[in-house]
């Protein structure tokens, strides 16, 4: 696995590594700044007076859900996020005319068992793949604090071009976004909903964790292995993802080669483009529907 650190690589050439399994990590720039900067005021004023990477020692699990089950739509939702990450795209030499992000979301990890469910869901391993997302999408990945290492992000590179078995049939992400999407809040112990998981022994090992600083983002293809790091820091992590794809590697069908993912629906109707948030033209998209949107969608 190759990892590009503050390359001055164009996103052309760097989509065509992505697509060969390697990483890239980008130094802060103003525009990852401020949508950190946003996320934290937006974290900061909801648990006031409390600490929110101490919150597990202040707050039961159940009233910390329920914050963030207001606190996660309000970020992913506000209008100086798409802003920002506009801005952000810029500066990281992509073309906004061709590129088209999803809103932003806002994830946590909490420390040992306190909220890992739910509205905190812990990620097993998984490719978002799995989760109907197209073999172009990138992954974009910033710390919101300080990071460590016992409370990242892992990256499995032994999986890059090995296949594990797994759920990601019985995956549909319209069928997703009709019965379990709005339930995250509910699960605060266990989680019932039904996601694609691997379905043998992973060795999670050797296992990149990628620790960079606040503003610094990295990029991997949706295609790799990854998984919320146990969280062993008595720290929460709060942290933004986005993704991205390309006009013309989803008009050529470029990306990743698709090493065992089965599922079915696509989540090419949800990216909005750089330069006015509008959709993905539906020539280029029409190819990636397989019908299986129809019955899940709300008449
Ligand atoms: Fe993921």
């Amino acid at each position: 696995m190759n990892i590009f650190a503050g390359s001055k690589m164009n996103d052309d050439q760097r989509r065509v590594e992505l697509y060969r399994g390697s990483l890239f990590v980008h130094a802060p720039t103003s525009g990852a700044l401020k949508l950190c900067e946003l996320a934290r005021e937006i974290v900061e004023e909801a648990f006031r007076p409390f600490d929110p990477r101490a919150i597990h020692e202040n707050l039961a699990a159940e009233k910390c859900a329920e914050i963030l089950a207001v606190v996660k739509p309000k970020f992913i939702h506000h209008p100086e996020s798409k802003k920002y990450i506009q801005q952000m795209l810029v500066e990281a030499g992509c073309d906004l005319s061709k590129t088209y992000f999803d809103v932003p979301r806002l994830r946590t990890a909490f420390p040992g068992d306190y909220l890992k469910s739910g509205i905190a869901y812990a990620f097993h391993p998984h490719r978002d793949t799995w989760y109907s997302a197209p073999f172009c999408q990138i992954n974009w990945w910033m710390p919101v604090y300080e990071l460590n290492s016992e409370n990242c992000m892992a990256i499995h590179p032994r999986y890059w071009d090995r296949a594990i078995k797994n759920g990601s049939h019985q995956y549909n992400y319209h069928k997703w976004n009709l019965e379990s999407r709005q339930n995250a809040a509910q699960h605060v112990k266990v989680d019932t909903r039904v996601q694609p998981r691997p379905e043998e022994p992973v060795e999670l090992d050797p296992q990149v964790r990628l620790v960079c600083d606040v503003g610094a983002a990295y990029q991997f293809s949706a295609a790799q292995l990854h998984s919320t790091v146990p969280n062993t820091s008595n720290v929460t992590r709060y942290s933004i993802d986005f993704r991205t794809v390309h006009l013309d590697d989803v008009r050529e069908r470029i990306g990743a080669p698709n090493i065992d993912s089965a599922c079915t629906g696509t989540t090419m109707g949800d990216y909005l483009r750089g330069t006015d948030c509008s959709k993905l033209p539906d020539e280029a998209t029409a190819p990636y529907f397989d019908g299986t949107e129809i019955q899940y969608t709300r008449s």
